[in-house]
C-alpha cells in the first residue's frame, strides 16, 4: 500500500508496516492558551490528512513565498507516509489547564542506571513520528508541518533512522531486518494483524481509570540508544549470541529451531542453554502471567556523525507502543537493568509520550476529546 487512510479509530504508524525510513521529532508547543493549542491540533490534522493522501500544491503569486518547499515537486505522492502525533507529560502542566485529563501513566522519563541522558535530546511537549518509503518524503512532511505552524511548534530534537525492508521469503515467513549489532530485530513482536491482541497490549481503553478520551490511543516510548559498534565488532560471536539468547546468522533462539520458534525455558531453569541474563530471557521470561507485559517494538537504526574521540555515533532509535506504560516499557526496562548488553549500549535520549487516538472523520481533529 502506498497511502494509509488517515481517518480511523487509531493513528497510523503503529500497527502499520514499518517502512524503510522513520524519524522522531520532539517539539515544544509555543501556543499560549487552549485556543492556540486547538488551532495547532486542527492545523496538524489538516496537514497530515493532505500529506498522507498526496496531491498538488496551489501555484501562487511569485511575489509571495511558494506554498511548499518544493523538494518533491508540485505534486506529492503518499509514498507510505504516516505522521503519528503524541503528547508529552509537560503538555499537561498549568499552561493549558489539562492536568485533570492527563493520561494516567504519562510521566516525564527518568534515567535508568545505564543511561547517560543528554538533556538536549530528551522530552518535549509533543512528538511527531514521521515514516515513509523514502527519506525525502519524511523531510518534506516535516518542513510542510513546520511551515504551517509558526508560533505553534518549536523543534527540540530530532532523530532519523532507517531499516532494511525485507523481501518476502518463498520458503517461510519473512525474516526480520537486522539492527546495527547485526542481529535480527522484531522477531518476537506481538502480531499486529491480531486485533484482539493489539486491543489488549497496544491500545489504551480497557483501563477504566484512564480518562475516556484516551481510548484508542497508546503510550509511546522513544529511546535513543547508542551502540558501541567498534567494541561490539571485536567481541566473540559466542559472547554476542549469549548476550541476546539468539543465533546471529538465523535469529533462531539458542534453545533451537528457526527464527520464529518460541523458546521454552522451562527445561532450562539454570540457563545452561539460554543464559538467565540473556536479553530475550530478561525481556520476556515467558512465564505464565507475563503476557500482559509484552510491548510492540517499532525501532529504526540510526547512523549520525562521529564522536569527538573518533567513534561512530550509531545506534537504535528505539520506539515502542503499549496500552500501559508501567506494565509495558517500564516493567521490561527494569528487568533489563544490569543486563550484559549494557557493556555495548548507552541510552542517551528520548522521552515518554501519549499517542492521540485516531481522527474519525472530516469533522474530527487530533486531540478533540482532550479539549
Ligand atoms: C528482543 C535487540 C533494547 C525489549 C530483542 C532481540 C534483539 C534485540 C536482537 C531478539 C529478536 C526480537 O525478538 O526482536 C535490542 C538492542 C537494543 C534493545 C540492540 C538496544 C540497543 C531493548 C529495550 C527493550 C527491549 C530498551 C525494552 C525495555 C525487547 C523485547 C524483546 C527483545 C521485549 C522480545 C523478547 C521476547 O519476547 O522473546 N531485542 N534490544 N529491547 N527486546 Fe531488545
Amino acid at each position: 500500500t502506498d497511502a494509509y487512510p488517515f481517518h480511523g479509530t487509531h493513528q497510523q504508524g503503529i500497527v502499520t508496516p514499518r517502512p524503510a525510513n522513520g524519524m522522531i521529532v520532539a517539539c515544544d508547543v509555543l501556543a499560549r492558551d487552549r485556543d492556540g493549542l486547538e488551532q495547532l491540533l486542527r492545523t496538524l490534522t489538516e496537514r497530515i490528512a493532505f500529506l498522507t493522501r498526496g496531491g498538488t500544491y496551489p501555484q501562487g503569486d511569485p511575489r509571495y513565498p511558494p506554498a511548499d518547499s518544493g523538494i518533491l515537486g508540485p505534486t506529492i505522492a503518499p509514498d507510505g507516509l504516516t505522521v503519528t502525533v503524541s503528547l508529552g507529560a509537560s503538555l499537561f502542566d498549568a499552561r493549558f489547564g489539562l492536568a485533570d485529563v492527563k493520561p494516567r501513566h504519562l510521566q516525564r522519563m527518568t534515567g535508568f542506571p545505564n543511561d547517560a541522558l543528554d538533556p538536549s535530546r530528551c522530552h518535549g511537549d509533543m512528538s511527531l513520528q514521521i515514516c515513509a518509503h523514502t527519506h525525502d518524503t519524511t523531510v518534506h512532511a516535516l518542513r510542510d508541518i513546520l511551515k504551517h505552524t509558526p508560533g505553534g511548534l518549536m523543534v527540540r530534537w530530532k532523530q532519523e533512522g532507517t531499516v532494511p525492508v525485507m523481501p518476502p521469503s518463498d520458503t517461510g515467513p519473512t525474516p526480520s531486518a537486522r539492527n546495527y549489532l547485526g542481529f535480527r530485530d522484531g522477531t518476537a513482536n506481538p502480531d499486529t494483524a491480531d486485533t484482539a491482541l493489539m486491543d489488549a497490549l497496544v491500545w489504551t481503553g480497557h483501563d477504566s481509570e484512564e480518562p475516556a478520551w484516551t481510548r484508542g490511543g497508546s503510550y509511546q516510548v522513544v529511546r535513543l540508544i547508542r551502540n558501541f559498534v567498534e567494541r561490539w565488532d571485536r567481541a566473540p560471536l559466542a559472547e554476542q549470541e549469549a548476550i541476546f539468547g539468539r543465533r546471529k546468522d538465523s535469529g533462531a533462539p539458542l534453545a533451537g529451531g528457526t527464527e520464529y520458534d518460541i523458546p521454552d525455558y522451562s527445561d532450562d531453569p539454570d540457563g545452561q542453554v539460554t543464559p538467565l541474563d540473556a536479553h530475550i530471557r530478561l525481556a520476556n521470561p515467558r512465564t505464565p502471567g507475563f503476557e500482559k507485559h509484552r510491548i510492540l517494538r517499532r525501532p529504526f537504526n540510526y547512523s549520525n556523525a562521529v564522536e569527538a574521540n573518533g567513534q561512530l555515533d550509531m545506534g537504535l532509535l528505539f520506539i515502542v507502543y503499549q496500552a500501559d506504560l508501567e506494565a509495558g516499557f517500564i516493567t521490561v526496562q527494569k528487568r533489563l537493568n544490569g543486563e550484559p548488553l549494557e557493556e555495548y549500549i548507552k541510552p542517551v535520549g528520548g522521552g515518554y509520550f501519549f499517542t492521540l487516538p485516531g481522527v474519525i472523520d472530516e469533522n474530527d481533529f487530533l486531540g478533540r476529546g482532550l479539549l
